[in-house]
């Protein structure tokens, strides 16, 4: 039966059992960490994250108003990125929930240790028999159940981890939302909106400071509004030139400024081009790095061809792109270059 009084669980470090007494953090240390939009964009990019202002705006608000971030995109934009990110710059833990089909409470939320709770019960048997005492009356099996649904016997899984105490508010990531069942996310309401949950047996466990949520989604299907009206809402798309520029320079150093603009102005015009799978800003990345273990100093229609495989993921695509439509991208990329 559920408690009505929600209750704070006391004091967790990962992967230990709760001891002690519940502290509420004094400072709202998250938003603390990014006191306006600029101070965000500046926490992401000491983690090496490039974000526009409208991304910045969003994180900046997630913090603010302690309220989710749902970011929804491309594959390969930086959506996962951005929450192991904010996790480090926070010195916060990051709890990730990778979502799947067929994902449920058990795996996502908390799980009752049912072994130990039947040897608990062997074992009490075992202490009565031992001593000879009378069938334990019904007074005494409500306080075994009792005990058995406390949390000496509660596993903890990501969404209840993320809602116990911490010195600091984890990060919780709800990765690829859209790959779980829906009725998932009718479960999820809870947490989001008033970041507790209920567990029937016990109580309902609440937040003594909330976490910060970032869940994501490549939208392969479209996500509940009840979900979506209780997040700040932000849709990655591709970066422009300039942004992606950035990113290869952060994230592939080793490769000269020259040939990162080629590869930048090459992956850009592919995406004005009718393929099944455009690429993201990781196989952009995985390419620069693949032309540096080439030894390749410049694009040319030779290594071109024998990389797109790093670049795209379908034959169909692959196809398209080879040959004369390679030479006029890299023709397209040179006269670009000369102009600036
Ligand atoms: N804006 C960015 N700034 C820095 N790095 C970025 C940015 N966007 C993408 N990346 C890099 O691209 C790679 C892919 O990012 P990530 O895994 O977060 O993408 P994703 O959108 O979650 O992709 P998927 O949909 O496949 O899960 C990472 O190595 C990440 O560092
Ligand atoms: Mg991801």
């Amino acid at each position: 039966m559920p408690v009505e009084n929600p209750r704070e669980l006391p004091r967790q470090t990962p992967g230990s059992t709760a001891t002690g007494t519940a502290e509420r953090p004094s400072a709202r240390l998250h938003a603390q960490a990014a006191d306006s939009v600029d101070a965000t964009l500046e926490l992401l990019a000491r983690g090496d994250y490039v974000a526009d202002r409208a991304l910045a705006t969003a994180v900046f608000l997630a913090l603010r108003l302690e309220r989710p971030l749902f970011v929804e995109g491309e594959p390969g934009t930086g959506k996962t990125e951005i929450a192991k990110v904010l996790a480090n710059a926070l010195g916060a833990e990051l709890i990730r929930l990778q979502c799947y089909e067929g994902l449920d409470v058990h795996d996502a939320a908390y799980e009752w240790n049912y072994a130990r709770q039947m040897l608990e019960i062997r074992l009490g048997e075992l202490r009565s028999a031992a001593l000879a005492e009378p069938a334990a009356g019904s007074e005494r099996r409500e306080d075994i159940a009792r005990e058995l649904f406390s949390e000496r016997f509660l596993i903890a899984r990501p969404l209840l981890r993320a809602l116990q105490a911490h010195d600091v508010a984890p990060v919780l990531l709800i990765d690829e939302l859209d790959r779980a069942d829906e009725p998932f996310e009718a479960y999820l309401l809870e947490v989001l909106s008033d970041f507790q949950i209920t567990i029937p047996e016990w109580i309902t466990v609440k937040a003594p400071q909330p976490p910060l949520v970032v869940i994501t989604s490549n939208r392969t299907r479209e996500i509940h509004d009840a979900v979506k009206r209780r997040c700040i809402y932000h849709w990655v798309g591709y970066p422009d030139a300039a942004r992606e520029f950035d990113i290869l320079r952060r994230k592939a150093p080793g490769c000269s400024e020259a040939l990162s603009r080629q590869v930048v102005a090459f992956v850009q015009a592919l995406r004005e081009v009718e393929l099944y799978k455009l690429p993201g800003v990781s196989e952009t990345i995985e390419w620069a790095r693949a032309l540096m273990a080439l030894d390749a100093v410049a694009l040319d229609p030779d290594v071109v061809e024998n990389t797109l495989g790093v670049l795209l993921k379908y034959q169909d695509d692959i196809a398209r792109i080879q040959g004369s439509e390679a030479a006029r991208l890299i023709e397209r990329v040179r006269v670009e270059a000369a102009r600036t």
